[in-house]
């Protein structure tokens, strides 16, 4: 064992004492004396909120990972930016997955036409990196990366060393000749990238497509942007044409109500755009020995927490009942000032009292039972005025007419929920 040490020691030290042998010296300049990238090179893909997303386009020679769930829609808002970008540009649209028959009909129902929209059925790693290497076209998609595979590696595609390989293949290709390129990403259930998790090292820009499969509103966040913010977001709907901008989510979320206890409206944000949405909460008398509790669009942990702080510091009595929270819509939250709104549904729901229409709320809870403060406050309150609330129930730290400070979880529902 010493031995061997001695030598890996040995052998180190020799390299290091040799010097670089094999290296030549890099080809450096004065940063003063380098011409910047042409950051206004990008390409537009349609959509307005989409390109702020990415931080104004898709820009030339950067490679775009967009993960999501299986149908989520993924081809299908490719497939649109395709023939947006085809307007002006060549497009080339390379698909694993599917027949050059089957694309061509999702093209046919989203108008997507256009001489410079080209279309290959490809598995192949080193052939679309050799196609990339042409030239030949300004943005490529690839669909997806989990049925790539290259010739050099025997693994199964949708592996690890196949994804990472695959990846960088297409990357350096993209590098190379200035060539936009977006990788599709398959996700699994829970969120994390099946495979590609280690392409999100690789890649300039992640994209997540989150939201409901079925219905309900889909949003595109930028986890990761080498050329942008990440706190834009764009908000979807399918339609049968595609994938639809919805301009006033807030007005879409709130269309459906019928102010039932346990239903709450929560001024929240989704990267920098402030949203309300309907939280409810239904409590019903638990038949087994422990109570169930579900959240859809909310974290279950946090859920839990809630209650606890609810059955703790309010003294409402929630062991004996199932409790159900859903945020309508499709919409997944994850900011902490939902806190108040889930609680104030499910003390709604318990007592089975309304909360007058009038109001939106936002607040974070603290164990103690606190409420603490939100960020971003005035650009809720701005949100709710415009959607013709009269008041907002929110941490007292906030010095506005329009708010009704709350202070106290306890002090809260008996003054609100009645
Ligand atoms: N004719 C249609 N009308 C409306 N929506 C459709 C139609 N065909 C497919 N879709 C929607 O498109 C979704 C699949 O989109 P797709 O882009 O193939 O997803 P992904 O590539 O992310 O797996 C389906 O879940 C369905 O909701
Ligand atoms: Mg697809």
């Amino acid at each position: 064992m010493e031995q061997v040490a001695e030598s890996v020691e040995a052998a180190g030290k020799t390299a290091i004492a040799k010097g670089a042998v094999s290296g030549k010296k890099l080809n450096y300049a004065k940063i003063s004396s380098i011409t910047p990238s042409d950051a206004k090179a990008r390409l537009l893909t349609g959509f307005s909120d989409f390109n702020r997303v990415l931080g104004g386009g898709i820009l030339m020679g950067s490679v775009c990972l967009l993960a999501g769930q299986p149908g989520m829609g993924k081809s299908t808002i490719l497939m649109q930016i395709c023939a947006e970008v085809a307007k002006k540009h060549n497009v080339l649209y390379v698909s694993g997955e599917e027949s050059a028959g089957q694309v061509k009909l999702r093209a046919l129902r989203l108008g997507a036409e256009s001489d410079k929209l080209s279309f290959a059925a490809s598995c192949s790693a080193n052939d679309i990196a050799k196609t990339i290497e042409t030239g030949e076209f300004d943005l490529v998609i690839v669909d997806s990366i989990q049925t790539l595979a290259m010739d050099e590696i025997s693994s199964a595609p949708g592996t690890v060393s196949q994804v990472t390989n695959c990846g960088n293949l297409i990357i350096r290709a993209a590098k190379a000749t200035d060539t936009a390129v977006v990788i599709v990403g398959h996700v699994t259930k829970d969120g994390t990238l099946a495979g590609p998790k280690v392409l999100e090292h690789l890649v300039d820009v992640v994209l997540n497509f989150e939201g409901d499969r079925y219905g309900g509103f889909k949003t595109v966040r930028a986890v990761k942007n080498r050329f942008g913010s990440t706190n834009e977001v764009a908000i979807f709907e399918m339609v049968d044409t595609g994938l639809r901008e919805v301009a006033n989510p807030s007005a879409a979320l709130l269309a459906e109500r019928t102010n039932t206890d346990g239903s709450v409206i929560l001024a929240t944000l989704e990267g920098n755009r402030p949203i309300l949405v309907e939280i409810q909460a239904l409590a019903t008398k638990s038949n087994y020995g422990y109570p169930k509790r579900t959240a859809s669009g909310f974290d279950l942990n946090r859920l839990n927490l809630l209650i606890a702080v609810l059955e703790r510091r309010t003294k409402l009595r929630l062991s004996d009942k199932d409790i159900f929270v859903n945020v309508v819509g499709g919409m997944r939250l994850s900011d902490s000032a939902a806190d108040l709104a889930v609680c104030m549904a499910i003390a709604s729901a318990v007592a089975g009292r309304k909360l007058d229409e009038k109001y939106v709320v936002f607040g974070e809870v603290g164990l103690g039972g606190e409420i603490r403060s939100a960020f971003r406050a005035d650009q809720r309150i701005a949100e709710a005025k415009k959607l013709g609330f009269a008041h907002a129930i929110a941490p007292a730290t906030i010095k506005d007419k329009f708010v009704v400070p709350a202070k106290d979880l306890r002090e809260t529902l008996i003054r609100y929920v009645k």
